[in-house]
């Protein structure tokens, strides 16, 4: 199998702190690969280092059979980033950027115009075209970053959290871009915190913690492998809910998760008898429902299951990135995101991914 990034043990310190604790990817040649993990997991480091932002520590790293520390021109030939903070000048407008960018990669001026009208095309930002980028929506920002690091071509894409901060429609638009880009045959690494965002686009999924690994596989096969069945049960009355929580209870021997707000009771369900019991229980007492079902584990149960927490606890670990991050990206799902990085960081993030773009 021909791989399109290969790293083997990456290590990452900033002083004392390990940011990457011995990272090991391998991305097939035109696969979607997505990197899974919560706030300071060593996800944007890892796509520093595979994008010759960043030199690892120890380990190494291949893209497209190239050495990113020996070897970084002709890396930065194949690839193309969008950053986890955006790449793009707000002055200017859309097909400004873009056409500097072209320039910036050696194309003609026609040319860097012409594939400026056909990338403006492709992601529906034709009307916006000659607007600065300050007035665009969040979604319109992402979509020109995303075109912004197309420009060149590349083989190989990273995308460091293309969604954060956008609303489920806007998140759409970007999936459909990334959609296409991957049936034309460009391999993407995607990192996420949003385990949907990873189950719709990524053909395998690995799940960073602490600057490791933590799990890797299909997401059917990750949500195979914290076992079996989830069993859902919604009462139709608010009031029966306690009832229903004792039978199942009794049945499973395992006390049921509740979603507060839909009042939707969930528990492992390894036995395949288990809704028919319950079922039988219900009618003999009378328990009308709305839902009843069997399902497999939704990727956050996955990742409690691995991490021993939720992927999206939003609130900072053991005080990582202490310079003033703070969880202001409240979603309307209620998963907490963190978009501030100090300026400095930013900045040196900004800086260092245009020129990588
Ligand atoms: N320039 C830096 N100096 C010091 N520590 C850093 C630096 N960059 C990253 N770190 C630390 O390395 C760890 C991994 O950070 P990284 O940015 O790779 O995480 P991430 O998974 O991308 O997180 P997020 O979801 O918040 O973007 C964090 O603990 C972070 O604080
Ligand atoms: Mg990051």
């Amino acid at each position: 199998m021909s791989y399109a990034i290969r790293a083997e043990g990456l290590v990452k310190r900033y002083g004392d702190m390990v940011a990457l604790d011995g990272v090991d990817l391998e991305v097939p040649a035109g696969r979607v690969i997505g990197v899974l993990g919560p706030n300071g997991a060593g996800k944007t480091t890892t796509v520093r280092i595979l994008s010759t932002l960043l030199r690892p520590d120890g380990g190494r790293a291949m893209v497209g059979g190239h050495d990113v520390v020996r070897d970084p021109v002709r890396v930065r030939q194949l690839i193309g980033l969008t950053g986890q903070y955006a790449s793009v000048d707000e002055a200017l407008s859309g097909t400004e950027n873009l056409v500097l960018l072209g320039r910036l990669l050696d194309l003609s001026k026609r040319g860097a115009q012409a594939r400026a009208a056909q990338l403006l095309e492709q992601f529906s930002l034709t009307e916006a075209a000659n607007r600065p980028i300050s007035t665009f929506s969040g979604g319109m920002r992402r979509r020109l970053d995303l075109a912004a690091s197309l420009v060149g071509r590349p083989q190989v894409l990273y995308l460091d959290e293309p969604t954060t901060g956008l609303d489920p429609h806007a998140r759409g638009e970007v999936w459909d871009v990334v959609r296409r880009l991957v049936d034309d045959g460009s391999t993407v690494l995607l990192t996420t915190q949003y385990l949907e965002e990873a189950d719709q686009l990524a053909d395998s999924i690995t799940v960073f913690d602490h600057g490791r690994v933590v799990a890797e596989g299909r997401p059917g096969e990750l949500k195979r492998r914290i076992g079996g069945q989830v069993l859902h049960v919604r009462p139709s009355l608010t009031r029966d809910v306690p009832r229903v929580t004792a039978m199942l209870t009794e049945l499973t021997g395992t006390a049921p998760a509740q979603d507060g707000a839909h009042g939707v009771l969930t528990v492992p369900a390894d036995d395949p008898l288990l809704v028919s019991a319950l079922a039988r229980r219900l009618a003999a007492d009378g328990i009308g429902t709305d839902e009843m079902g069997l399902r497999l584990p939704s990727l956050d149960e996955v990742f409690l299951a691995l991490t021993g927490r939720p992927a999206t606890d939003g609130e900072q670990i053991d005080g990582e990135k202490g310079d003033g991050k703070k969880g202001d990206g409240k979603k309307g799902d209620g998963t907490q995101i963190d978009r501030e990085q100090s300026d400095r960081t930013q900045n040196d993030d900004v800086n260092s991914e245009r020129s990588a773009a």
